[in-house]
């Protein structure tokens, strides 16, 4: 009897250690979906214990013609985790990560004294990812001098090309070829097409996606729109956009792995998401060029071209730069996020 009386005390504390904690969970997972994902598609779920979170890919929202191998998928996934240690911290828990070979990511969290907050916790609801010309400002060379010290996870590399440099042109001229092939693509315009939102009421309604606005389109009925996107998504047009937006802009930032594995991509997601948030708190603006590392066969061409070190993986590219701040885009509820 005693030890039964004994066993449900046991049981009623750990429950109210639990149900303490859950805000403080719930909070972090919050703070994870306003992590970059790839076409915004929010792939990961989470799942709560009592001393830890997981998260974990959700396939069902795999992008198999831009991201085949689900390197950004995974890369998403380490943003998504960055945002949840950087919210723990601010909640005073200890973070401990650990990433297993199919990709599910177990976060310990331990509440302890004089957990140290980060600044970057702030930048979070302000990050975005900015599509618009930018300024054509340079960033001071002192900052840029900052922005390489960023300290960046396991093997994870960062290199910075000043506008006009020879690296700055290599990567503009391949995203230029890059755009030529996707947008020649039927499939990838097809799944493009598929994230995309053309108005108001079908972006609130899904609450992921690219919404009109994001990519600096009109609103406009999806039944009208549909069609006419496609007069939109070529080569020409695309490259004639994209190659002004790149000449605004200050600096091209890439992101490299060793060896291009489920570990590395989350570990570069977790970089990733540390640069995207301390250039937003230096009000740097950026967006991605990521079609060169996504084309097998001009990935090659920037390795060499670039001369990176042998073995190196180029993985993500930014563009970075001074612009206006633009709208924010959506997303899902939380709630259809938590297992
Ligand atoms: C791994 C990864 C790859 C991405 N690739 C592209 C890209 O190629 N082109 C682009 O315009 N945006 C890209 N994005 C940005 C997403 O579309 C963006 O994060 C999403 O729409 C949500 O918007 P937000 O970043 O403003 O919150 C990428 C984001 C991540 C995390």
């Amino acid at each position: 009897m005693k030890r039964f009386i004994l066993f449900l005390l046991l049981n009623a504390f750990v429950m109210t250690q639990i149900q303490a904690q859950k805000p403080d969970f719930l909070f972090m997972v919050e703070q994870a979906v306003k992590a970059p994902s790839g076409h915004n598609t929010q792939p990961w779920l989470f799942k709560i214990y009592e001393s830890s979170l997981e998260i974990r890919p959700n396939m069902t929202k795999s992008l198999s013609v831009v991201d085949p191998d689900n390197r950004e998928l995974f890369i998403s996934l380490g943003c998504a985790a960055e945002n949840v240690c950087l919210a723990a911290a601010q909640k005073g828990y200890s973070t401990s990560v650990s990433v297993a070979s199919d990709g599910v990511i177990t976060i310990e969290l331990h509440k302890l004294d004089g957990v140290e907050k980060s600044p970057l916790f702030a930048q979070i609801p302000i990050r975005q990812t900015n599509r618009s010309v930018y300024r054509g400002k340079m960033i001071p060379s002192d900052t840029v001098a900052l922005l390489k010290k960023i300290p960046m996870l396991d093997q994870v590399q960062l290199y910075a090309y000043a506008n006009k440099s020879r690296e700055f042109e290599i990567v503009k001229l391949l995203v230029e070829r890059g755009n030529t092939l996707q947008m020649k693509d039927q499939l990838f315009t097809d799944e493009l097409k598929s994230w995309m939102r053309f108005n108001e009421s079908s972006s609130k309604k899904t609450g992921d996606g690219l919404s009109y606005y994001s990519v600096g389109a009109p609103s406009m009925p999806t039944f009208i729109a549909k069609p006419l996107v496609g007069s939109y998504l070529t080569p020409e047009k695309q490259n004639k956009g994209d190659m002004e937006k790149i000449e605004s802009s200050s600096h091209i930032v890439l992101l490299t792995t060793k060896h291009n594995t489920i570990g590395e991509w989350v570990a570069l997601g977790r970089s990733l998401q540390r640069v995207l948030l301390q250039t937003t708190a230096w009000n740097i603006a950026n967006a991605y060029l990521n079609q060169p590392c996504e084309l097998p066969q001009l990935r090659e061409e920037l390795k060499t071209q670039l001369h990176l070190p042998e073995g190196e993986y180029p993985t993500i590219l930014l563009r970075i730069g001074y612009a206006e701040k633009v709208p924010y885009s959506k997303r899902k509820d939380v709630k259809e996020s938590l297992l």
